[in-house]
């Protein structure tokens, strides 16, 4: 049975449609088959109905929606809980900011070239936006900066969900937030 040793966030950024939810599901599946008990998502699709549903898109909301994301995540992972955050959250500094707050943030990159966004499209967004019935959508004419700096990195287009999910838990566990 594996361990956590101390609590973390693991932060997934990327644009929609990247493959963060996916990604996030994965890792909490195996995470609870190596029998961590408690493993606490925090998903933007849902927590936009709850928690921050007074928020829209605007920089200044975005940021907002991030922010308190990061305090729950903050209070989770310092009691011990993986936290798994799946946010576009497409500004670097609040990020960053959340980075700061947090003992052990590990920021992943969840990269997919927007070609194959707009091909893939599962929720039809990346059509409405382009033919201007959403407007301000993250990366079609709103912004997403990069994080500079990311513990992963890892492209949806060209690996596999086990390679992905392999990356992710080998470096936590090279880390020593967990014990196999
Ligand atoms: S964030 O920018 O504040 O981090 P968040 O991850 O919570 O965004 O929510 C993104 C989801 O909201 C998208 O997957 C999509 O379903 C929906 N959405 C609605 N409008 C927009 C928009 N203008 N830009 C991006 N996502 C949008």
């Amino acid at each position: 049975m594996a361990q956590v040793k101390s609590g973390f966030v693991l932060w997934f950024t990327g644009l929609s449609g990247s493959g963060k939810t996916t990604l996030s599901l994965e890792i909490e599946k195996r995470l609870k088959n190596i029998g961590i008990p408690y493993v606490q998502r925090l998903d933007g699709d849902v927590v936009r109905k709850e928690l921050t549903r007074d928020l829209g898109f605007s920089k200044a909301d975005r940021d907002e929606n991030i922010r308190r994301v990061g305090f729950v995540a903050k209070l989770l992972s310092d009691n011990g809980i993986p936290t798994l955050c799946a946010f576009i959250s497409p500004y670097k500094d609040v990020r960053n900011e959340i980075r700061q707050k947090c003992s052990n943030f590990i920021e992943i990159f969840v990269y997919c070239p927007l070609k194959t966004l707009i091909e893939r499209d599962p929720k039809g967004l990346y059509k409405k936006a382009l033919d201007g019935e959403i407007k301000g959508f993250t990366g079609i004419d709103d912004p997403y900066e990069p994080p500079e700096n990311p513990e992963i990195t890892i492209d949806t287009s060209v690996e596999s969900v086990d390679d992905e999910v392999e990356k992710i838990i080998s470096y936590i566990t090279k880390k020593d937030l967990l014990e196999m």
